[in-house]
């Protein structure tokens, strides 16, 4: 039975991050010299994450999504995916990534069960991949992204996050390049998450100039079906190709969101945004049995009012969301700790 908060949206999406670790360095995300990471003995292993999914299946949750970090450099990941298919009442089972890894693990992940695959991408050109992530990693993406189509992941999905004066050239080219692997291409406005140091408004290309944009390009571009809990608009270019904005920072969908947040350490957190969460990893270490934990996740998501993207918005002077400092003071306000 779902559990609902206190604007009657329901628990149904739950985000894992297996790991704060990642192989690039994007500009959006972790831009800084030095980060503290998670200690080991924290983050939990695949047991536990399993026990705490049962949890979260029995109050509602039926979307399961691994990320990270970059959850592909979880050691044995497919082990993890193997139990989690395993489970009837996870109806989606889809994994985030940038990509790095896939041709070595693509097979792997789809003969353990993974439904579905999103893979990251800002850019087609190797320099400004490079400038972008502070890795020389583009045909390792690229390779990943072909391996991924030969295993079968199909539609993939590929999320770029536009910046002006970085990337907003290169949407023609992205939508071509997702056309040749039948991918939905979504781009993603630059958001002011933790982690985002370096967010400033004029970086943002908002969903409505995107739209303009591909409309005097292609001629046409026409609304599309969609869940309406899914964060992206999907249209419709006159050739039929599917595509897809998250507006998160211009338009936020808080009013039908229905996810949450598991960190590699088991902290959970209500929104992106929040300040603080719960300490899963202790109740469950301290000998909490599904039962309790299942009553305790009810509780807690019956009193959420989170909408941090909406109360962002509401901010008449908008800046990075979080200074390094505070980011330092506690990792678990950073996206990459709290999944992508
Ligand atoms: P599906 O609809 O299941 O395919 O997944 P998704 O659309 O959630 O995809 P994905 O996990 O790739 O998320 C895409 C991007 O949407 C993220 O990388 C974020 O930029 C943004 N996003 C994801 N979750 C949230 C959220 O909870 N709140 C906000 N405001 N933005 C989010
Ligand atoms: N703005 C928007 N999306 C972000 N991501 C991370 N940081 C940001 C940000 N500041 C998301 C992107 C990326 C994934 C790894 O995390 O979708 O592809
Ligand atoms: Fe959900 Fe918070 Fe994101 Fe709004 S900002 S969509 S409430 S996670």
């Amino acid at each position: 039975m779902a559990t609902v908060d206190t604007f009657a949206r329901p628990l149904r999406n739950l985000r894992i991050s297996v790991t704060d670790r990642c192989n690039l360095r994007c500009s959006y995300c972790m831009p800084e010299e030095n980060y503290v990471w998670l200690p080991r003995r924290d983050i939990l292993d695949f047991e536990e994450i399993a026990l705490l999914v049962d949890c979260f299946t029995e109050v509602g949750v039926d979307k399961v999504r691994i990320t990270g970090g970059e959850p592909l450099l979880r050691q044995h990941l497919d082990r993890l995916v193997a139990m989690l298919a395993a489970k009837p009442a996870i109806r989606d089972l889809a994994l985030t990534t940038n990509g790095i890894l896939l041709t070595e693990q693509a097979s792997r992940l789809a003969a353990a069960g993974l439904h579905r695959l999103t893979v990251s991408l800002d850019t087609l050109r190797a320099d400004r991949f490079r400038e972008i992530t502070r890795r020389d990693a583009l045909p390792s993406v690229l390779e990943g992204i072909a391996a991924a189509d030969a295993a079968g992941f199909r539609p993939l999905k590929i999320d770029t996050v536009v910046m002006r004066g970085v990337n907003d050239d290169e949407i023609f080219d992205l939508i071509e390049f997702g056309k040749r692997y039948g991918a939905e291409v979504r781009f993603i406005e630059y958001m002011d998450v933790g982690g985002a140091t370096r967010w400033s408004r004029e970086r943002v290309v908002a969903r409505d100039e995107l739209i303009d944009v591909l409309r005097r390009r292609y001629g046409g571009v026409e609304p599309a079906s969609k869940d309406p809990s899914a964060p992206a608009d999907r249209f419709a270019l006159p050739d039929g190709t599917a595509f897809g904005i998250i507006a998160s920072t211009t338009q936020p969908f808080c009013s039908a969101c229905d996810r949450a947040r598991l960190t590699a350490d088991g902290m959970w957190y209500l929104c992106l945004y929040a300040r603080l969460g719960t300490d899963l990893r202790a109740l469950l270490r301290g000998g909490a049995g599904r039962e309790q934990i299942a009553e305790r996740l009810r509780a807690i998501w019956g009193g959420r009012d989170d909408r941090g993207a909406e109360r962002r918005l509401a901010e008449r002077e908008r800046e990075a969301l979080l200074s390094p400092d505070q980011l330092r003071s506690d990792p678990h306000l950073e996206m990459h700790t709290r999944g992508g």
